[in-house]
């Protein structure tokens, strides 16, 4: 079964955002259709779809800061998966990323999602010693305030 991979159109993206709900990937604190529209503004992010039988079934955002290829929002339908499909349109961003000059990709893993670390191993991906730390640059919404101390977590982290 192929995988039609493309860059997102404006006719897919409620598709998307109903994809990343499905597939767990929304927060309170991201609005998925203001990602959706900085991705797209930007030349260095794009957000490619994965597509069969005229369905998006699958996503993944790309982002080349300069310095690292970074990926979010990897997205399998859950009717879809064990088909290679995330391997298939994992590899696309990659090539995305390769082809804008990134020498590296990377991502974060949100601690509580432990069954998708095979995925990555088995796609050639492995866990670097890291913390990632953040701050917010505008106020935060309410279910971080109380997390915003510093605390050591594991080397892949939340999105
Ligand atoms: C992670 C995800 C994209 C995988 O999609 P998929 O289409 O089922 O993956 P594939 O069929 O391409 O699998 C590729 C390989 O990963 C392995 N794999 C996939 N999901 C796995 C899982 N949950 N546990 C263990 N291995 C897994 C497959 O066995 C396969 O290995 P192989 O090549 O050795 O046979 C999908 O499960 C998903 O959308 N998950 C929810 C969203 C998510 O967590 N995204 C990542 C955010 S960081």
């Amino acid at each position: 079964m192929t995988l039609e991979i493309r860059a997102i159109r404006d006719q897919d993206i409620e598709d998307i955002v109903s994809l990343w709900h499905k597939c767990g990937l929304t927060r309170p604190w991201n609005n998925p259709h203001k990602d959706i529209d900085i991705a797209r503004e930007e030349p260095s992010s794009e957000i490619l779809v994965g597509i069969q039988n005229s369905d998006i079934v699958a996503s993944v955002m790309c982002g080349f800061d300069g310095h690292r290829g970074w990926l979010y929002y990897v997205a399998v339908d859950p009717g879809c998966r064990g088909k290679g499909f995330g391997r298939e349109i994992t590899i696309a961003a990659e090539n995305w990323l390769r082809d804008r000059g990134a020498p590296k990709v990377e991502l974060m893993i949100r601690d509580d999602n432990f069954t998708v670390r095979d995925f990555y191993h088995s796609a050639g991906y492995t866990v670097e010693p890291r913390i990632v730390m953040a701050k917010w640059l505008k106020e935060p919404p309410a279910p971080q305030k109380e997390t915003s101390q510093v605390t050591k977590t594991p080397a892949l982290e939340q999105e």
